[in-house]
């Protein structure tokens, strides 16, 4: 049996790319296998999307991209030049955001500070996000500053490394009433890495509190910023991912044919006869779109407000909503071509397509992604079949996948092989240079009225084409 097959959702002008095998080829043969691609317009659609929801939403907001998910300087500069801000958390990054043309006025550093970081955004001018008490101290020492707090420690909320525990937000007040002359507290800040719209809720009425506790100590906040965490869309097909699942289990189980390989479960735990806990690629069942997901946050009643939706509560209390989408906003804009260097088979059967790029290349180092590959091959003959993609380092674990996928049709050497969106995170996050092997290229792609127009990332620049 070949294993069922799990589409990627592709963005269309990416499909079109895709189908497109002339323009696939020419990408291959200018800058080389494997290469990160990247759609700055993509990326754009994106944003308008998540502002089209603010918009109908009715009240102040700022959207700050964050940087970290891409380092993309297309992006950054598609970015600048929609004239959203953006939220960076390394000097570099900084950098990179002045660079693209970014105000210091709309850039906020976020995350945990060293002195260096610090140092370098009292210079610069440009909002702190503090994590912790000894940033606000230490701020205070280098000048004046705006700064938001990052809280943490909600009840509900998984414990967070990040923010000031609610418990200790007086500590906090009384630092900023104290150097009310050089800190100016803009608002509260969280970031939440979950999907649940009820736990940011709870959140957002947490922050609420501590606006009116500050304003109670003469403070004057006007921010709410409430991270990232919006999510993705992977899948083209959630029939397909739980079709996988199922056979998956089935396999676990001795009950159908193995499509797992070696003793991996997936996170799975298999005993007393059943499948058990939740799978690493759960994420990937996902098919709410970021923009679904903040409408339905923005239109949450907030509980203590009379059940006035959580947009209306801040449009009244004057309060800017602050955003900080990093995957949402590059949600299937990137893709990693990778080319085929042979076909061969184990002892045990299974059929191994060896790809020229690493599995940490393309996935996270606890994941397995639970879409499919996009084989782009001319050849004929051997119909559907299930094989193992294998990475090019001389590690048994690097498999690109470590289950089956299915093909239509085993490709040859030389044939392409597309990761679908894979630009958030994944590209740079976990980008191998083992074995001396260079990190992949990565290249700017946008359609123009004459075709598709390819420039290196680094010098993209929105508006030339
Ligand atoms: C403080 C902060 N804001 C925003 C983000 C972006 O999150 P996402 O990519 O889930 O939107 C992150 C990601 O780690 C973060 O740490």
């Amino acid at each position: 049996m070949t294993p069922p097959a799990v589409p990627a959702a592709l963005a269309p002008l990416v499909a079109a790319f895709v189908d497109d095998r002339a323009a696939v080829r020419e990408a291959l043969r200018r800058f080389g296998s494997p290469l990160h691609l990247v759609f700055p317009q993509v990326f754009a659609a994106n944003l308008a999307a998540l502002r089209g929801v603010l918009d109908a939403a009715g009240l102040g907001y700022r959207i700050c991209y964050a940087h970290k998910v891409n380092r993309s300087a297309a992006f950054a500069r598609t970015a600048a030049q929609a004239g959203i801000g953006i939220d960076v958390a390394s000097v570099p990054e900084l950098r990179s955001a002045r660079a693209a043309g970014f105000a210091a006025e709309r850039i906020e550093v976020t995350g945990p500070k060293g002195i260096t970081l610090l140092t370098a955004a009292g210079a610069a001018g440009v909002t702190v996000n503090v994590d912790n008490l000894w940033e606000l101290e230490t701020l205070a020492g280098l000048g004046p500053a705006a700064v938001l707090v990052r809280v943490s420690g909600f009840a509900g909320s998984a414990p967070s490394r990040f923010g000031i525990d609610l418990a200790e937000i007086d500590s906090a007040l009384d630092l900023l009433v104290r150097h009310r002359d050089r800190l100016r507290l803009r608002g509260f800040a969280f970031h939440l890495d979950t999907a649940s719209t009820a736990e940011r809720v709870r959140a957002v009425a947490d922050c609420l509190e501590l606006v009116e506790r500050a304003y109670a100590r003469g403070l004057a906040p006007t921010v709410l910023d409430i991270g990232g965490g919006l999510r993705q869309v992977f899948t083209g097909d959630p029939t397909g991912y739980d079709a996988y699942d199922t056979a998956l289990r089935a396999g676990l189980l001795g009950q159908g044919p193995a499509l797992h390989w070696g003793g991996n479960t997936f996170g799975y735990h298999v005993s007393d006869g059943a499948v058990h806990g939740r799978a690493v690629f759960h994420k990937y069942a996902n098919i709410d779109p970021a923009p679904a997901l903040l409408a339905e946050l923005l239109a949450a009643p907030l509980p203590g407000h009379g059940g006035r939706a959580l947009s209306r509560v801040l449009a009244d209390n004057l309060l800017e909503l602050w955003l900080e989408p990093g995957k949402a906003l590059v949600d299937r804009a990137g893709i990693t071509v990778a080319q085929v260097e042979f076909v061969k088979w184990t002892g045990a059967g299974a059929t191994l397509v060896h790809l020229n790029l690493s599995r940490d290349t393309v996935t996270a180092a606890d994941q397995e992604v639970l879409i499919d590959p996009i084989v782009l091959t001319e050849a004929t003959g051997t119909g559907p079949a299930g094989v193992y993609f294998a990475g090019h380092l001389c590690l048994e674990r690097d498999l690109v996948t470590q289950r089956q996928v299915r093909v239509e049709q085993l490709p040859v050497p030389g044939d392409a092989v597309v990761f679908a969106n894979t630009a958030a995170y994944l590209t740079d996050l976990s980008a191998a240079s083992a074995a001396m092997h260079p990190i992949p290229v990565k290249v700017a792609v946008t359609r123009a009225d004459a075709g598709y127009v390819l420039c290196p990332d680094a010098g993209y620049r929105p508006g030339e084409r």
